[in-house]
């Protein structure tokens, strides 16, 4: 265990007592934390900037954006606010109604930070598309969305939207951050933005209104779109207190991609609703790069993952070297198991401890946390928010049964806190199978201690988890039958060192074909054409078949457990017999 004494050369938590404020939390109190509209309504731009404005801290760095090349720009709340009013204006002119999706296809540019804020304050709906998509993600979530505006590069937009936008009547403008010109269906984002006025009336947003639309993915079917409304600005502010310990001024830095939900509660909306300074880097992962931004822009909250703690403990601590990390008050980590090792490791090397916390694109923030101020157990993901209801069930016919502790079983919440998701687009009866007895499956096994701090165990679908991203092994699958030579293709995680899983392909082929090296890499080619690097399996393995249930489905359980040489558990619904190896 790791035993937290406070230390008087810094600053008193945000979150100083948790079995008090857990006893006595409301979420009227919460909400009151909020500026609020003057009509009762409620909006996420106007709590992460325009409130701050209003306040007299126009002139605070609410953006520090450093280029991939050395490039360094400043935002102020302020500029932040007026370029955001600009945006909202411009989707006003182009037609765009309060509750339209607008989507953006981006790196970590200045205009992805604009279009969030500017389409939440005109009142429609933010969806980030993941830059390293490929095409056909591309397109499944563009007209799962119907989006009518896309936000991205001359890049992005050749390699992965042009060829298809035939297949996308919905989309009427593509607006273009590195372009001057307009087309028809093409324009500029930058001349759109100088065509606007600063000015605008604040935002006429109610809590209940859709504002973030994010895809996510289950074992079947096509991505599903988790709808979270404007009230979801109460937990993202919350947490960002309480959890990350943000207060005004601080230099904050969360590593996640804001084309995934962690980027965008956590790299735009909670910190800059708590007044801080977001430092966001266009550069991929480099262990010298990276602590060489954590001392020189002297970062007091980090917010980070797995993937990139084990690659920085790979690298080793010379990479550190000549480094000071002394402004670092509080380090984080989400969205895959953070073994107990990386959390000393924090401790001995970086002089802090990582601190894991759980959550899902479904739950919009976090959920169960290690807090500054409370002892950590490494290995554990922590103890539920002020605030959520968390405990270990188990299904059954009607309801729920809560298990005692040290029992494995799915985790669940209490339903009914802001930022729980409203629905997947267009899905009613998947987001139905969610919920029971009044709470919320989060489809994650695991067991609480008697102390009431959670251990992740796995998850109880197929998805796979690969550099903290989720992967929908169905939309793998998908894409690889559309080869010629795949008669059949089952997809699994197959663990790894440093991404947690990776995404591993069983493939049988059609009669003619021969499995060989060849063929091998023209299949992982064509599915990383398609699907891009993010989603693409990196390993594929021919097999004589996949093995089946009676009715057809791929028995993926089987395919990871025969990987990983483990016990095949139930086998009495398979068809045939189908566990033989091919030549591959
Ligand atoms: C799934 C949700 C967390 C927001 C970004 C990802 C896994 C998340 C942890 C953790 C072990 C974790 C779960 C969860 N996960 N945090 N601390 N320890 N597993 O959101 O893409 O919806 O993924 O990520 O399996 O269900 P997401």
């Amino acid at each position: 265990m790791i035993h937290k004494t406070l230390n008087d050369r810094e600053p008193v938590p945000n979150l100083t007592d948790y079995a008090t404020m857990q006893a006595s939390f409301s979420w009227d109190a919460a909400r009151a934390e909020c500026a609020g509209l003057s009509d009762g309504g409620l909006n996420i731009a106007f709590e992460a900037v325009d409130r701050w404005v209003a306040a007299g801290r126009g002139e605070a760095i609410a953006l520090r954006w450093l280029g991939k090349n050395g490039e360094r720009r400043d935002f102020s709340y302020a500029e932040l606010a007026r370029l955001s009013d600009r945006f909202a204006n411009g989707l006003q002119r182009l037609g765009i109604n309060p509750g339209d999706r607008v989507c953006i296809l981006a790196g970590r540019i200045p205009e992805l930070y604009i279009t969030a804020l500017g389409t939440l304050k005109a009142g429609a709906v933010f969806c980030p598309l993941f830059s390293a998509f490929g095409p056909e993600p591309v397109r499944v979530r563009l007209v799962k969305s119907r989006a009518r505006v896309l936000v991205t590069t001359t890049l992005l937009y050749r390699r992965k939207v042009r060829e298809q936008r035939s297949d996308l009547p919905h989309l009427e403008q593509v607006l273009l951050t590195d372009s001057d010109s307009d087309e028809p269906g093409i324009r500029s984002f930058h001349t759109l933005l100088e065509a606007e006025t600063d000015h605008r009336p604040p935002p006429r947003t109610q809590p209940e209104d859709w504002a973030l639309l994010h895809f996510t993915s289950g074992t079947t079917g096509t991505p599903k779109g988790a709808i979270h409304v404007h009230q979801a600005v109460i937990a993202h502010r919350l947490t960002g207190c309480w959890v990350l310990d943000l207060r005004p001024g601080d230099i904050y830095w969360c590593t996640a991609d804001p084309g995934w939900v962690t980027g965008v509660s956590y790299g735009i909306i909670a910190p800059l609703a708590n007044g801080a300074t977001l430092v966001v880097d266009e550069a991929e992962f480099d262990a010298r790069r990276w602590y060489a931004i954590l001392d020189r822009e002297r970062v007091n909250v980090w917010y980070t993952a797995p993937t990139a703690i084990r690659m920085l403990m790979k690298v080793g601590a010379e990479a550190l070297h000549g480094h000071d990390l002394g402004a670092l008050r509080f380090m984080a980590s989400v969205g895959e198991p953070l073994n107990p090792e990386a959390v000393t490791w924090g401790l001995a090397t970086l002089g802090r401890p990582f601190h894991d916390t759980w959550w899902q694109t479904e739950t919009g923030a976090i959920m169960i946390a290690n807090y500054r101020a409370v002892d950590i157990w490494p290995g554990s993901m922590g103890q539920p928010l002020p605030g959520i209801e968390a405990a270990i069930v188990q299904r059954r016919s009607g309801g729920v049964d809560r298990l005692p502790p040290g029992e494995e079983g799915e985790l669940a919440l209490r339903m009914g806190w802001p930022s729980m998701f409203r629905g997947y687009l267009e899905d009613e009866e998947r987001y139905r199978q969610c919920f029971a007895g009044g709470w919320y499956l989060s489809g994650d096994l695991a067991t609480c201690d008697a102390n009431g701090y959670f251990w992740f165990v796995g998850r109880n679908d197929d998805v796979i988890k690969t550099s903290g991203h989720l992967i929908g092994p169905f939309e793998v699958e998908n894409v690889l039958m559309e080869h010629p030579a795949v008669a059949e293709a089952g997809m699994i995680g197959k663990p790894d060192e440093f991404a947690g899983e990776i995404v591993k392909a069983f493939v049988a082929l059609k009669t003619g074909y021969e499995p060989g090296d060849a063929l091998r890499k023209e299949l992982l080619g064509f599915a990383r054409t398609r699907l891009g690097p993010a989603v693409a399996p990196r390993e594929l393995e021919f097999v004589a078949d996949l093995p089946k249930t009676r009715s057809g489905k791929i028995m993926r359980r089987l395919l990871r457990a025969r990987e990983l040489g483990l016990p095949l558990g139930d086998v009495s619904t398979l068809e045939g017999e189908h566990l033989k190896d091919s030549d591959a």
